[in-house]
């Protein structure tokens, strides 16, 4: 059986058309302006008025992650639903080893981890440590599909890597050709700011931002940008949050570096504010980098609209307020994260595309063309083009709605964005060709 799906405008990175688009198994098979090649049998939608975006790809999301409080609140099932409702067919989540456990081991637990998830997912590989086989590790990863590792310069206690390491992972990556991603916070320094403001009885939620200053970002971004410069490889800075960083990720990319960044709805939509209020209404914004100030919010709305930030990622990592509580007498205990992943369209076109800051265009780039180019896995997604995957949402630009915990799909009782009014809707979502949501 086909599906013909009628009349819509097609938006792609760098053209927008009205036509209609015939998918086969999981194939688009032609696109055209009147398509008769199908039967009486075919499944046929209308699309007039609507909006057709290849699949969304969100680069960074973490399902049932370990905390100190249990799990985080979506696994790979709840999150990846939670995904498709919002128009992202296909997540890249983490590999994260226990210490001395080999990379190729810890992939394979994850991805056994991740059978559940209907969307599509793949994995960044986290390399925590170095040793003697490291180098040979990453090059079996990549034999097998991975082409990209993530590291932490901050959790310097947990997960986190001292500089001499991080050159050396980055040398390693290069040499396989692939892609190293980067959490950029000062680790040892944030380390002894949130220790001296515990130890002086400063323990609420409200210092944490205070913990992690936008400077410990844009230090770190500026010493991965060095680092990558001397290893030659290229680096991806995730969740870019302060406007500092932003200035030294301009300087390295007009020197022709390749350095490529990501930031997430958070950090361009809420700030700082969010840390004055009572335990409960606070935590929930407990995240890593924190939410900045105003003017780090413009100052990422223009680096997304002129091309320094290339990505839109989510970051997902939702915990329930229960588990928020398990730092309630120290904000260092507080699980990091919050969720996002199925508002990461609709909050992107209704701040970014219908208030004039980026273009219908723009907006497809950052949510699915760019991700599936810096990962690999352009043009089978990305676009949609004759013989790419059939990922495909058809977006009602006309719904509105309100974000609550009560009615998302994520798995969580809180939601940053609570209140939130949105606009547009993931009316149809096709995923390898079959239709996944009809709402
Ligand atoms: O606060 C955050 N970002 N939590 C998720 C883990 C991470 O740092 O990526
Ligand atoms: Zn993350």
């Amino acid at each position: 059986m086909k599906t013909l799906i009628k009349n819509g405008t097609i938006v792609n990175a760098d053209s927008t058309r009205t036509a209609d688009l015939l998918i086969e198994n999981d194939k688009i098979i032609a696109i055209d302006e009147n398509i008769t090649t199908y039967s009486s049998h075919d499944k046929v939608i209308d699309a007039s008025g609507l909006y057709i975006f290849p699949g969304g790809i969100d680069p960074h999301v973490h399902m049932n992650l370990p905390t100190p409080a249990g799990f985080s609140a979506d696994n790979f099932l709840t999150g990846s639903r939670a995904a498709l409702h919002g128009g992202t067919t296909t997540i890249i989540d983490f590999v994260t080893p226990k210490k001395g456990q080999p990379l190729s081991e810890a992939k394979k637990l994850r991805e056994n981890e991740a059978k559940n998830s209907i969307t599509n997912c793949y994995f960044h590989v986290s390399p925590i440590e170095w040793r003697n086989t490291m180098e040979d590790e990453i090059i079996n990863c990549f034999k097998h599909g991975t082409k990209s590792f993530k590291v932490y310069m901050a959790y310097k206690n947990s997960i986190g890597i001292d500089d001499d390491v991080l050159l050396k992972v980055m040398k390693a990556v290069a040499k396989a050709g692939g892609i190293v991603t980067v959490h950029c916070e000062l680790g040892d320094e944030i380390e002894t700011l949130r220790n001296n403001l515990v130890n002086d009885g400063k323990t609420s939620p409200e210092y944490h931002p205070i913990s992690r200053p936008p400077q410990m970002e844009a230090l770190a971004v500026q010493k991965a940008i060095q680092l990558a410069s001397e290893a030659n490889c290229p680096l991806y800075i995730v969740h870019v949050s302060a406007k500092e960083s932003i200035n030294y990720i301009q300087k390295a990319q007009a020197a022709g570096q390749s350095v490529m960044a990501e930031t997430c709805p958070q950090y361009l939509l809420l700030d700082d504010s969010k840390y004055i209020g009572n335990f409960n209404q606070t935590a929930p914004n407990v995240m890593s980098p924190p939410l900045r100030k105003k003017d780090d919010n413009d100052a990422l709305w223009n680096a997304i609209a002129d091309g320094t930030i290339s990505t839109l990622g989510t970051d997902h990592c939702p915990t329930t307020l229960k588990q928020k509580q398990f730092g309630i007498n120290d904000f260092r205990l507080i699980p990091n994260g919050a969720g996002g992943v199925e508002y990461r369209l609709s909050l992107l076109y209704t701040f970014g595309v219908l208030t004039g800051k980026i273009t219908i265009n723009k907006f497809v780039e950052l949510i699915s063309t760019n991700p599936a180019r810096i990962f690999g896995l352009y043009p089978a997604k990305g676009i949609i083009s004759v013989g790419s995957d059939a990922d495909i949402v058809v977006w009602n630009p006309d719904t509105e709605n309100t974000i609550s915990a009560k009615t998302q799909f994520q798995n969580c009782d809180i939601n940053i964005y609570e209140g939130f009014l949105v606009k547009g809707t993931a009316e149809y979502v096709f995923l390898a060709g079959e239709l996944v949501i009809e709402q």
